[in-house]
């Protein structure tokens, strides 16, 4: 057996981190706007304001926006069925609780998408990678507001009226458990809560520093669910043939030990990071351990027996789930165990896995396991991978070469594992790579975390021409599509 015939070969962006023209076409703030660069030792920082001698990352990322038909026709060239890309809330409603959506903005994605369907290409569209307009987080303290919920839903449902012939596949937010995983990034990308303190600092500060109040983020979180499987109802309302996934972090962790308080540790953070947030969106519900698990964390969990939300969550379960995958850790109750240096995900290291520059532990097998995993937990629910790739720094040669061996490594290793998985039974229906083009990291907001089989000359410094050429990963990355994942030499 082998990859099955209409598989979605492709590759996965966010509107945040290409697309650049930030002010452009009406468009409004949203919350990685705010957001300026740091490196794997600094976190980013937050700043309230826009200030003229400041580098915000986002503010021109790769420039996609007027890249977009070169950028599709490298992807075409590379053979994808399927291209992943978000759409920036804040340009379709600038300021989030607007009348009437931007037609500017409306329009640049009416031409995103056609350019994609010349090409025959499949658009996947994430409704929300972290583009909540930052206009909804400062005067309705963003998801904490259950008016946020109507908002979200008037911007969905506008998408979904306006491609519903020309759009199948869809996402309702990017990575939902970052706001259990980690805390502070969380409140500010996917829930949009940052407290007036934080809003009327005068100097950025440190990710880290950010005020978070647990039951505000929870709550939130919650009212996220109620968001996302409204839009799948009244998705399907749009258009029956619509299928909308949910999209998770998945973060695979092994015991570092075979102490039995390892293994239950392992499960518990398994429960909270991995699997709430999921069981919600495919199963309907919050799954048994939900209840206890937050009030060990002292939230006070009212809002999990409102029986209005229950209905909604049941009725709104999602068509497929998706998630990325990066890394795999270990967990041990041992505290002296060596940590990873990662402030969003951390977790222990494991001995046996190498490590990308950034500390992101490489497991091919961990991606064949967490499908089989994923498999069984919800059975009969098709699977995407829609995320995964190797962030390593890439060298020009004189002769413009750009030789990386070492992300075809990753990659061919990561797709043998998917293979493995596939033939194991798992039902598992595409993989869009993550950056097929570089852009700026999330995490770090670094242009110099290259991810893709495309080369932008763009750099942290803020210099560069935003030209495209091709590293040795495209000619592979086509072979790879070209043979139905066959060929992986
Ligand atoms: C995922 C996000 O967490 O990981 C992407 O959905 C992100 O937005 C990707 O870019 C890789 O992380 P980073 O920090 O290397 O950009």
């Amino acid at each position: 057996m082998a990859f099955p015939k209409n598989f979605l070969w492709g590759g996965a962006t966010a509107a945040n981190q290409c697309e650049g023209a930030f002010l452009d076409d009406g468009k409004g703030l949203s919350v990685p706007d705010m957001l300026l660069g740091g490196d794997v030792n600094t976190p980013r920082t937050f700043c309230p304001t826009i200030e003229k001698n400041r580098f915000y990352p986002s503010h021109q990322a790769i420039d996609m926006y007027h890249h977009y038909k070169e950028d599709i026709a490298l992807f075409a060239e590379m053979g994808f069925k399927c291209f992943r890309f978000s759409i920036n809330w804040a340009r379709i409603f600038p300021n989030g609780d607007d009348a009437d959506p931007n037609e500017a903005g409306l329009k640049f994605y009416d031409n995103l998408i056609d350019e994609c369907k010349k090409y025959g290409i499949e658009p996947l569209v994430t409704l929300c990678h972290y583009e909540i307009p930052f206009a909804i987080v400062k005067k309705y303290h963003g998801f904490y507001n259950r008016k946020t919920i109507d908002l979200f839903i008037k911007y969905v449902t506008t998408c979904f009226e306006r491609w519903k012939d020309k759009v199948k596949y869809w996402l309702t937010f990017n990575e939902i458990n970052m706001t259990l995983m980690s805390k502070q990034v969380g409140n500010l990308y996917g829930v949009g809560i940052i407290q007036d303190e934080d809003l009327n600092r005068s100097e950025p500060c440190k990710f880290d520093e950010l005020k978070d109040v647990p039951q505000e983020r929870i709550q939130a979180l919650h009212n996220e669910f109620v968001a996302s499987a409204k839009a799948v109802i009244e998705g399907h309302k749009i258009n029956p043939e619509f299928k909308i996934g949910c999209m998770l972090c998945h973060v695979t962790r092994y015991p570092l030990t075979p102490n039995p308080k390892d293994m239950l540790e392992t499960q518990r953070i398994d429960h909270l990071f991995n699997d709430l947030c999921a069981d919600v969106q495919v199963r309907g519900a919050y799954p048994f351990f939900a209840k206890k698990m937050y009030q060990d964390m002292n939230i006070d969990t009212a809002f999990m027996d409102d029986e209005e939300d229950k209905k909604i969550l049941r009725a709104g379960t999602v068509d497929f789930y998706t998630f990325s995958f990066y890394m795999t850790n270990c967990v041990t109750v041992d505290e002296n165990a060596e940590r990873i240096n990662d402030s969003m995900i951390g977790g222990v290291k494991n001995p046996y896995l190498k490590s990308s520059d950034w500390g992101w532990q490489i497991d091919p097998d961990g991606l064949r396991w967490t499908l089989n995993k994923l498999a069984s937990r919800y059975p009969n629910t098709p699977i995407m991978v829609v995320e995964n790739g190797f962030g390593a720094f890439d060298k020009v040669e004189d002769d413009g070469a750009i030789h990386d061996d070492y992300r075809i490594s990753y990659f061919r290793e990561h797709i043998r594992a998917m293979r493995d998985a596939v033939n194991d039974g798992v039902p598992l229906i595409g993989y869009t790579t993550w950056g097929p083009i570089d852009l700026v990291s999330a995490g770090t907001g670094q242009y110099a975390k290259r991810y893709g089989f495309i080369y932008v000359n763009r750099h942290d410094d803020g210099t560069g021409d935003f030209s495209r050429s091709r590293k040795n990963s495209f000619f592979w990355y086509k072979k790879v599509i070209s043979s139905n994942g066959e060929n992986l030499e």
